[in-house]
């Protein structure tokens, strides 16, 4: 089986081609650099690009006769409007033109099948999941496959957001994570006391913004302060968290494995940190490259709920900027 794979949530346009597990061919353009003057993403610059890149993108990604493709897939949500309207009406004027059989992808979702596309069945559940992207911080557990259910969240930032505005403060460019990454690497991680923020009641809530603030103040206060120091104290603080929430949560749920998925998922200091924690523990982490925004995810759960569920979607298929993730997720108080 044959599937396209589209991503244009955010400021990645991604095509995928992939043919079962095999990837035939798989292309991206970014326009990160672009938001660099804005410190984030502008999102009406993000759709101009995606309508700029889509077109010559898909020219690249169609290695095969459109006539061989048995599903185009596509990640309608969560994102930025005017992204995914782009992304979901190339799907749809694809399944017109080639007749062939539409089906929306939660992009959360897939950043998690990234770690678990790999896996030969039956899947180690039930399972914890962590999500952790610029978009989005999720505790998650999995009863069976496609069974969500939402057990900690952000109640600010998304990791990777605070990795980004922590990494603006010391003068990096968005999307700072992979610069934080490695300034980090030539400090030292206890040269400052941060901490994650805790939620009352919500042991497994996540929150980040008086961290962020904290390496504000500390900034403001000592001018002088080594960057590098800084980026490993922050690092240091936001992944303890990650693993005091993840033990807790292991404490509350049953669980056989613990997957990863979201750009932050690719830091290396972050993964060595979880593998001291959690020395005898099961976990999956996706592939570096399949950590950040990509259409292969994106195809591979698209043919996994094809495959399993017999999901299709009709033209109707709607870009849901905020995905109710009641449609996927249970969330336990
Ligand atoms: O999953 P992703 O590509 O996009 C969203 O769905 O949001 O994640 C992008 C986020 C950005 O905030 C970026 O700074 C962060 O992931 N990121 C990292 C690293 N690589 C990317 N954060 C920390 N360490 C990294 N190595
Ligand atoms: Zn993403």
């Amino acid at each position: 089986m044959i599937t396209l794979g589209i991503e244009s949530t955010c400021d990645e346009t991604a095509f995928a081609l992939m043919k079962g597990q095999e990837v035939l061919s798989h292309v991206i353009a970014s326009s990160a650099e672009l938001h660099q003057e804005f410190g984030g993403v502008f999102p009406e610059l993000a759709s101009r690009c995606h309508f700029e890149n889509m077109l010559p993108l898909l020219k690249k990604v169609l290695v095969v006769d459109p006539k061989e493709i048995d599903l185009i897939a596509v990640a309608d949500g969560p994102g930025l409007i005017g992204s995914l309207l782009m992304g979901l009406q190339t799907a749809k004027g694809l399944s017109i033109a080639w007749k062939k059989p539409l089906i929306g992808v939660n992009h959360v979702e897939a950043h998690l099948f990234a770690s678990m596309m790999d896996l030969s069945k039956p899947w180690p559940l039930p399972a914890l999941g962590l999500v952790i992207s610029g978009g989005h911080t999720f505790l998650v557990q999995i009863d069976k496959e496609g069974e969500y259910h939402l057990i900690g969240t952000t109640v600010d930032d998304a990791l990777g957001e605070a990795f980004d505005k922590v990494g603006s403060m010391i003068d990096l460019p968005y999307p700072a994570g992979p610069l934080v990454e490695k300034l980090a690497k030539t400090g030292n991680p206890t040269r400052y006391a941060f901490k994650a923020g805790t939620v009352k009641e919500k042991p497994l809530h996540f929150s980040f913004s008086g961290l962020k603030t904290s390496v504000l103040y500390t900034l403001q206060k000592e001018p002088e302060a080594s960057f590098a120091d800084v980026a490993a104290s922050f690092q240091e603080a936001a992944f303890q968290d990650l693993v005091k929430k993840s033990k807790k949560a292991l404490e509350l749920f049953e669980a056989n494995a613990l997957f990863f998925g979201g750009g932050v998922s690719c830091n290396q200091a972050l993964r060595k940190k979880f593998e001291q924690n959690f020395a005898d523990f099961p976990l999956y982490f996706p592939d570096p490259a399949l950590s950040l925004d990509n259409a292969i995810m994106i195809a591979a759960l698209g043919a996994e709920k094809y495959q399993t569920f017999s999901k299709v979607d009709s033209l109707d298929l709607k870009a849901k900027p905020r995905y109710s993730f009641s449609e996927w997720m249970k969330v336990i108080e």
